[in-house]
C-alpha cells in the first residue's frame, strides 16, 4: 500500500496535542469541523451499533448553554469561554440485545430477517454471560458510552494532524447536564445520554509544563 502520511507526520501531531484549555478568538471553519466529525462518524463500534450521536455547539449555541452549564461542569470552564465548538458525545440508552436499536443496527448492516433471530441469540450470550451487562441499564449505558470514547481519540488526533486543538472533558455532573441538554430540545432522555464532551480551537499559548507520561516500559509490554 502506499503511504500517504508519514509517521513523522503522525507522531509530530501526537507530541503537538495537549489538552488545550484556553483558546483564541480564532473561528475553526465549517470544513474543518467536518473533516473532524467525519472520524467520529467512521469510527467502529461494538457489535456495528453506532449507539452514539455527535452533537455540535458553535459559538452561538455555547453562549446560549454557557450560563446553565458552568456551575454544573467545573471541568468545562475556560473551554465553555472560549472553545470555538464544542462537540457533545451522546451514547444510547437501553441497547438490550432484544431492543429495536440493536435490530435496526443488523438490518442496517445487511443480515437478513431470517438471520436476524440467531444473530440476537449471539449478542443474548454476550450480554447476558460474557458481559454481564443485560439487565442492568447503567451497565447497558456504560458500554455504549465507553465505545463514544474511540470516536473522542480519533477526533482529537484528526484535530491535531490539522492544527486544531481539543480538551476532552468529563468534569460534570452528568444528570445535571442531562437535564439542560433535554430542557434545551438537544437530547431525548429517554434514548440517549451524555458520555462526555470535547471542546476544539486554537491554543492561546503553549502548555506551561511538559506533557507527563509515565515512563514508555512501564505501560507497554512484550512478551518474551
Ligand atoms: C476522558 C477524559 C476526561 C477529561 N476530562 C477533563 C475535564 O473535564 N477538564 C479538563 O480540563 N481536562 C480533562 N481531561 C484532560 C486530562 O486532564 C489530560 O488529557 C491529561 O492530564 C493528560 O494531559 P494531555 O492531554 O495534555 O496529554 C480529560 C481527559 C480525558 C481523557
Amino acid at each position: 500500500m502506499t503511504q500517504s502520511i508519514s509517521k513523522e507526520a503522525i507522531r509530530t501531531a501526537y507530541d503537538r496535542r495537549v489538552a488545550v484549555r484556553v483558546y483564541n478568538e480564532e473561528t475553526i471553519s465549517k470544513e474543518d469541523m467536518e473533516f473532524i466529525l467525519d472520524t467520529a462518524w467512521l469510527s467502529p463500534s461494538s457489535v456495528g451499533l453506532e449507539g452514539w450521536r455527535f452533537v455540535v455547539l458553535d459559538r452561538k449555541h455555547i453562549e446560549e448553554l454557557r450560563d446553565s452549564l458552568k456551575p454544573v461542569a467545573w471541568g468545562a470552564g475556560p473551554q465553555l469561554d472560549t472553545a470555538s465548538h464544542f462537540v457533545l458525545l451522546l451514547a444510547a440508552k437501553n441497547a438490550r440485545y432484544d431492543s429495536q436499536i440493536i435490530k435496526d443496527s443488523l438490518l442496517r448492516r445487511g443480515i437478513t430477517d431470517e438471520d436476524v433471530p440467531a444473530r440476537l441469540g449471539l449478542y443474548k450470550d454476550f450480554q447476558e454471560r460474557d458481559q454481564k451487562v443485560a439487565d442492568d441499564p447503567r451497565a447497558l449505558f456504560d458500554w455504549t458510552a465507553k465505545q463514544t470514547y474511540i470516536a473522542m481519540g480519533n477526533m482529537m488526533t484528526t484535530a491535531a494532524m490539522i492544527g486544531i486543538d481539543s480538551c476532552p472533558i468529563e468534569g460534570f455532573t452528568y444528570d445535571a447536564v442531562n437535564d439542560i441538554l433535554a430542557d434545551a430540545g438537544i437530547i431525548d432522555s429517554d434514548k440517549e445520554g451524555i458520555a462526555s464532551m470535547i471542546s476544539f480551537g486554537y491554543r492561546l499559548k503553549d502548555p506551561k509544563h511538559p506533557r507527563s507520561r509515565k515512563p514508555r516500559q512501564e505501560v507497554i509490554t512484550w512478551l518474551d
